[in-house]
Parts: C-alpha cells; structure tokens; sequence
C-alpha cells in the first residue's frame, strides 16, 4: 500500500511512444508494482489521467488497462490540483505549446525530446521553466539502456585508458509503405511535419556523448533524402521531404572524436540497431543496446596487412562479452522513477529542458553544415535570459 499518490497528466498517450514505453512499461508497470519507493522508504503511487483528442481512444485504452481517468480537455486538466505532473508525447510539431500551457499552470513537466521544432524555441522553454521554477526533464532514455550502462562503467573504471574516438552505427531498413507497411509513421519523413532523422537522432546522441564523453564542441555532417517519395497510413503516396540519413563528425571537449551515422536506409549487419565502438589506449569496447564486448590492449590481435594473403585471424573470437551483473528495467521506466523522485522528495535528475534545447541545438548545427558544406562550432547555452 502506498503512503502517497502523485497525479500525472499523459498528453499523446494513445501514441507509439506514448503508449508502449510511458504508459505501458513505465507508469502502469510502476503503478501495478506499487509505486516508487522514496529514500525514507515509503512509497509514492502514480495515477495517470490520458489526455488525447479522440474521446473514443482513450475511453479504450483506460478500460483495457484499468484507468480510472480519461479526458480530452487539457486546459481543464491543467487547471486541476490533482494532477502534479504533465508529462508530453505529443508529435513534436505540437509539444512546444502544450509545454507552455502546462508551465503557465505552473505543474512539474516531464516530456519526449526533442522538446520543440526549433532550438529557439527549445531555449525559450527551458527559461520559462527556469523563470517558473518549476521541476522540468526530458527523456534521456539510450543512457539508461544495459549496454550503456556497461559502457559507463567501462569509462569510470578506467579500462580504456585515454578514449581517442567513438564510432556509432544506428539505422535500419524502413520500408516505404508500397509493398509493405512502414513500421514508423509517416510524419516522421515529412520536414513540414516536424519529421527528419537529424532532428530526431541528434538529440539522442547530443546527451550519449555529453554525458559519455564531453560536450560537443563542433560538428560536421552530411544528411541525405534517400527515399524520396513514401506511402502514408491511409495508403496515399507522399513526398518524402525530410532526410532519412545523417553522416555526422562530432568534436568533443578533451579531443575525443565522435562520428555516427543515422539511417533509415540501410540493413542491419551487426548485433543490435545501435553500437558505438569506442577505442582507447588501454582497450577497445562495443556496445549496444543490450550487449558489451571489450578487448583490452593485453590481447590486441596483430594483424598485418598482406593483400596476398587470406586473413587467418578469427577477430570476432578475440573480444570478451561482459557479463549481465544486475537486473536493468526498462530505460524510460528507470528515468521516471529518478523524475518521479526528483519532483517528490528533489533527488537529482539533471536531464532537464537545457539538456534538451542544447540536443536540438546540435540538429540544427548539424542540418546548417550540410547546408553550408562546412564546419559548426557548438556555443555554450544558458537558461538565464
Ligand atoms: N525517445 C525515443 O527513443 C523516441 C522514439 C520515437 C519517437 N520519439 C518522440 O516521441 C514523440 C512521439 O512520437 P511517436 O512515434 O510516438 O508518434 P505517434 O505519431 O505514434 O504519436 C503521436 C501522438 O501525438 C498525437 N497528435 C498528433 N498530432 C497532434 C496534434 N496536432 N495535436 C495534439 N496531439 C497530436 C497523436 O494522437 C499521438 O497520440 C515525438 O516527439 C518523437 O520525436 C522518441
């Protein structure tokens, strides 16, 4: 039994993210174990309220999952007491809006990145809420994932001794919606609607590498239209506006050098949809979502290149898997419980608007140098005015 409850206000639950990973695997998972547990060892539990435009929907979904409380009124919601936090999963186009309704009403705010359309307005919405003084995050959810995990451990150990560079693959194929259905929806391939793989991954990277290995100091990138024409949900061919691959060189502070491509062009020959390979001095590590391969320097294989000769090292057999050492839970339920505690009892979650606005910082830097053909520096942001 729980000794307390705290109300949360889930605007676009309805939606892919919104239900699989907020809903579903973090607040219903949370609310069904009983809640969070707080440092003094009581427990605070959370009673979501869906907010949605389709009455019918939501109506749906609060009856498959036993929720009590549905409505398509989020000024009402926002004017409630009841309801502490807002959180938003909105189609970015959407968010930055909602974000200031629930600012002016003065709730905590948790929400899907990017947090707006433009870094402009990403910045402004991390000053309002610093003006406000309200407790603010924005999911962070790849350093929450197992094999990062393992990877921060890596770094803190010490075992790669000076990291030289990181190299990062993410990408799948996805289809174009003529012989087979996309398993993505379509806004996410129109510019016009808030889509693009550089606005929707270079936020995801700017925090993995600023939080893995230093801030991003510069970056260049080259970014592609590959598939220029698609078919929509309702089977309606579109054009295709937004880019779908991303090809990004990023400088970090202490000279590590990053680079990452983005795709959803391209067909997965590696163990999982993302992988960063990191190569230090004292030993080398690949990661993804799930797994953790290393090789120290100790049993570095020496191969010399002889274009003669058939190469007869096994290079896959000369890695060692780290070992699972503790049970993870899913990433996003893991940062709503660190937010959840941070809004109840102020224990640290650092991930907040800045955070955010400086990820879409780094998308638009990144979009100007394949406009321009060129280098961008990265400036430093602040919330003060
Ligand atoms: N953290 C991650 O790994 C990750 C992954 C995918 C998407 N996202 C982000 O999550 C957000 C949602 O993406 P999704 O894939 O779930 O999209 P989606 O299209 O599945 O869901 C979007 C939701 O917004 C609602 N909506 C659409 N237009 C609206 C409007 N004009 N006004 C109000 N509500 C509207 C829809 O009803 C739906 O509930 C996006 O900002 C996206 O960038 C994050």
């Amino acid at each position: 039994m729980a000794d307390t409850t705290i109300g949360i206000i889930m605007n676009g639950a309805s939606g892919r993210m919104g239900y699989r990973q907020h809903l579903v695997r973090s607040i219903l998972a949370i609310r069904d174990e009983g809640g969070v547990e707080l440092s003094d060892g009581t427990r605070v539990q959370v009673e979501p309220l869906l907010v949605g435009r389709s009455e019918a929907k939501l109506r749906d979904l609060a009856q498959r999952h036993g929720i009590e409380h549905y409505t398509t009124d989020l000024d009402a919601a926002l004017a409630d007491d009841r309801w502490q936090i807002y959180a938003d999963f909105l189609v970015t186009k959407a968010r930055s809006a909602a974000i200031k309704k629930a600012i002016a009403a003065g709730k905590a705010i948790y929400t899907e990145k990017p947090t707006a359309e433009t870094f402009e307005d990403a910045l402004e919405l991390a000053r309002l809420a610093t003006q406000a003084g309200i407790k603010n995050g924005v999911v962070h959810d790849k350093l929450y994932l197992p094999g990062l995990l393992k990877l921060r451990r890596l770094i803190d150990s010490g075992f790669f001794g000076r990291i030289l560079s990181v190299r990062g693959e993410f990408g799948y194929w996805v289809f174009e919606g003529d012989w087979h259905p996309s398993q993505r929806p379509s806004w996410n391939y129109r510019s016009e609607d808030g889509g693009g793989i550089v606005v929707d991954m270079f936020p995801h990277w700017n925090y993995v590498l600023e939080n893995l290995f230093g801030t991003v100091q510069s970056v260049y990138a080259h970014v592609a239209t590959e598939i220029p024409e698609r078919v929509d949900e309702g089977g309606e061919r579109y054009a295709a506006t937004a880019d779908d691959a991303a090809y990004g060189i990023f400088e970090l502070a202490g000279g590590i050098t990053a680079q990452i491509n983005s795709s959803w062009t391209t067909r997965v020959n590696r163990d999982e949809l993302v992988e960063f390979q990191v190569d230090g001095t004292h030993g080398s590590a690949v990661v993804g979502l799930f797994g953790c391969k290393i090789q120290p320097r100790n049993a570095t294989p020496k191969p010399v290149w002889n274009p003669d000769l058939k190469n007869e090292i096994d290079f896959d057999s000369t890695w060692v898997e780290v070992p699972d050492t503790e049970d993870n839970v899913n990433g996003f339920r893991a940062q709503w419980e660190q937010f959840i505690r941070h809004v109840v009892e102020d224990a640290p979650h650092e991930y907040d608007f800045l955070a955010g606005a400086r990820g879409m910082l780094l998308a638009e830097r990144g979009l100007e140098s394949h406009s321009t053909g060129s280098r961008v520096a990265i400036p430093e942001v602040s919330a003060e005015a």
